[in-house]
């Protein structure tokens, strides 16, 4: 079980506090939301802040792409310094041609799904992704509620996962909480982002181990 803070909830004028301050009390990632402004609505991160970001901490970049045309800076984002690089399947014509542009940069391919896109529509790349990441709200924003019609899809790429011998980790993000994450690991998934729940409390350290024993 790991858990992945999400920085889109830290205060951007001190990261490099905020991130060690979560790597100090138990995270095992840390979850970088990229976003465009197109294919989200909401502006972010870009490889330059990964490239900034890579020095101040062990952790692996947990980086998930919410951009248009993902492509064109894949390249970018690996040698910034992601270790996971997370492809939303609605962003792209050829899902399968961007992972295979991860893996060839010797980075973790993950392949993302929106709430309303089904598992059947990844079926095909599944044999090939190190992480699948199921979104539990509309991607875009932090502190949204958590959509529980999801689990079930979590519940099918566990059960694909043990049919086929397939090595994936399945992640969530969005509304994440004790209770939700509790019913995540019930479903199926193994890691839990989590932003507001974390870096809004008074004590961050506490939140993460309140997420840890929920899952464990
Ligand atoms: C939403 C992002 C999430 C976001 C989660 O588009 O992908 O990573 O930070 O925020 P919470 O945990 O507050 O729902
Ligand atoms: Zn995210």
């Amino acid at each position: 079980m790991k858990i992945s803070p999400s920085i889109l909830s830290a205060d951007f004028a001190n990261l490099q506090r905020d991130i060690e301050l979560v790597e100090e009390n138990g995270a095992d990632y840390i979850h970088v939301d990229v976003m465009d402004g197109h294919f989200v609505p909401n502006i972010t991160f870009g490889p330059d802040a990964i490239k900034a970001i890579r020095p101040v901490t062990k952790l692996p970049l947990d980086t998930h792409l919410m951009i248009e045309n993902p492509e064109s800076y894949i390249d970018d984002f690996a040698e910034a310094g992601a270790d996971i690089i997370g492809v939303h399947a609605e962003a792209t014509a050829h899902i399968h041609r961007a992972l295979q542009m991860i893996k060839n940069k010797n980075v973790q391919a993950e392949v993302v799904i929106n709430p309303g896109t089904s598992v059947d529509s990844i079926y095909h790349v599944l044999s090939m992704v190190d992480q699948i990441l199921v979104m539990t709200v509309n991607p875009g924003f932090g502190g949204q509620s958590f959509i529980k019609e999801t689990l079930y899809k979590i519940e099918q790429l566990a059960k694909l996962k043990v049919e086929n011998g397939y090595k994936y980790d399945i992640e969530v993000d969005g509304g994440i909480v004790p209770e939700t994450a509790k019913q995540c690991k019930a479903a199926g998934a193994n890691v839990f982002v989590a932003g507001s729940y974390i870096y809004s409390a008074e004590q961050p350290k506490k939140q993460i181990q309140l997420l840890k024993e929920a899952v464990e």
